[in-house]
């Protein structure tokens, strides 16, 4: 097999989000949904908040280079234009840890939960949601744009427009259905969506889905008037949607792609230098294939994040792998599937796409939304009871591949 040797300066690492990880945050939405009884509860979680320097160094004697975090919204911005000095601090010393430890940081500005107070008056409904966003942006990246040049302002806005306001599985719950009511599984418990019958959910769906791109597009404009040397990203989930040699396959992975991937891109693309890509999802119309699956029961399909970088590079942007992974409980599948998802990265790198980083998803286990604390996406086992770290066999496996920067063999 021929050397997959990476660009010199490669970003390796992995990537966590602060409410999956860090505990002790109870303003958001998910935490108020949570004492609603709708999703699990997600109390200390990993107590990252606390054993962030063991876990960067971890992450340092496993090879990374480069570290994605985001950070809590909620706990910078607790109540409506007044800002908290104590959680910008905290953020600044973690930011200073990475860097002492030469783990490039790469920050996202806001991964899926909001302040109460946001959630409360509207969300993204809001008219005035965009300037609301972007003044919280601006506000992190003037405190802590002198410990960090790479920012992206949102993680995933289709997923988190989709799960809110179309499937109702995620706050606010609303659901798009003809029929009055509709009752959720999360997490193996039942509850009902809100009863918000009709085309209603679905209007506001493409309502929030134009604040998204106008938050991100005013966010960037307000960061780059302030700090114009730095990167500002968007992260996008991207699912790849192919079809078969069937015409009628092709055209609906055609009309998926757009809905999905380049309605929202072509909307942010000339406010972004860079484009963060979340690969998890590879689908065929048509497909009759019987599917090896992830603990998630989604297809183990790592290579074809060549199709994912595929799609965003018509963009002409360079490309970061802010997440992939996979949840595997016993670690089977795992050095496997990042072996082939670095190959699939190559592959699209060796056609001239311009990719610089990769972020494994995730550092460590951790709170899986409406799932609970159940399925397991980490390198490093995390011991719920005692909060015990584990660093799993696969992660040795990256830990080769990020320090070869590639594949030897
Ligand atoms: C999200 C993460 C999530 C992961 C696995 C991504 O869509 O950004 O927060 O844990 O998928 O489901």
């Amino acid at each position: 097999m021929e050397p997959k040797i990476f660009p010199a300066g490669f970003y390796w690492g992995a990537s966590t989000a602060s409410y999956q990880v860090e505990g002790g945050i109870e303003n958001t939405d998910w935490a108020e949904a949570a004492r609603d009884g709708r999703v699990p509860v997600c109390g200390r979680a990993c107590g990252h908040y606390e054993q962030y320097e063991a876990d960067f160094s971890l992450a340092k004697d496993l090879g990374h280079n480069a570290h994605r975090l985001s950070v809590e919204w909620a706990r910078i911005e607790p109540e409506e234009g007044q800002f908290d000095l104590v959680a910008i601090d905290h953020y600044r010393a973690v930011l200073k840890d990475l860097n002492a430890k030469g783990l490039k940081p790469f920050i996202t500005l806001w991964h899926f939960t909001l302040p109460l107070w946001f959630a409360k008056s509207g969300s993204f409904e809001r008219r005035d949601s965009p300037e609301v966003f972007a003044r919280y942006c601006a506000y992190v990246v003037e405190h802590l744009g002198d410990l960090c040049d790479e920012f992206a302002t949102m993680n995933e806005p289709n997923v988190f427009g989709s799960n809110g306001w179309l499937r109702g599985s995620w706050p606010p719950f609303k659901r798009f259905s003809l029929t009055d009511r509709v009752s959720i599984t999360n997490s193996g418990r039942q509850y009902e969506a809100k009863p918000s019958r009709g085309f209603a959910p679905l209007f506001l769906y493409f309502r929030v889905m134009r604040n998204l791109a106008k938050a991100h597009n005013e966010a960037y404009r307000r960061i780059k008037r302030l700090s114009p040397a730095t990167s500002v990203s968007v992260v996008k989930h991207v699912i790849v949607f192919a079809g078969n040699a069937n015409p009628f396959n092709r055209l609906k992975a055609w009309v998926a792609n757009y809905f999905w991937t380049h309605k929202f891109m072509k909307r942010v693309i000339r406010h972004t230098d860079s484009i963060g890509l979340n690969y998890y999802f590879y689908t065929q119309f048509g497909d009759t294939r019987k599917w090896r699956k992830t603990d998630m029961d989604w297809n183990f399909a790592p290579e074809h994040i060549y199709d994912a970088l595929m799609i965003l590079a018509r963009y002409r942007k360079p490309i970061i792998v802010t997440e992939s992974g996979l949840a595997d409980a016993n670690d089977s599948g795992r050095a496997e599937y990042i072996t082939r998802q670095v190959e699939g990265v190559w592959r699209a790198l060796k056609e001239g796409v311009d990719v610089r980083g990769h972020f494994y998803w995730s550092l460590m286990d951790n709170y899986e939304w409406a799932l609970g604390f159940e399925k397991r996406f980490g390198l490093i086992e995390i011991d719920y009871e005692t909060l015990e770290r584990k660093v799993r066999p696969s992660a040795y496996v990256y830990k080769e591949i990020c320090l070869q920067n590639g594949m030897v063999k």
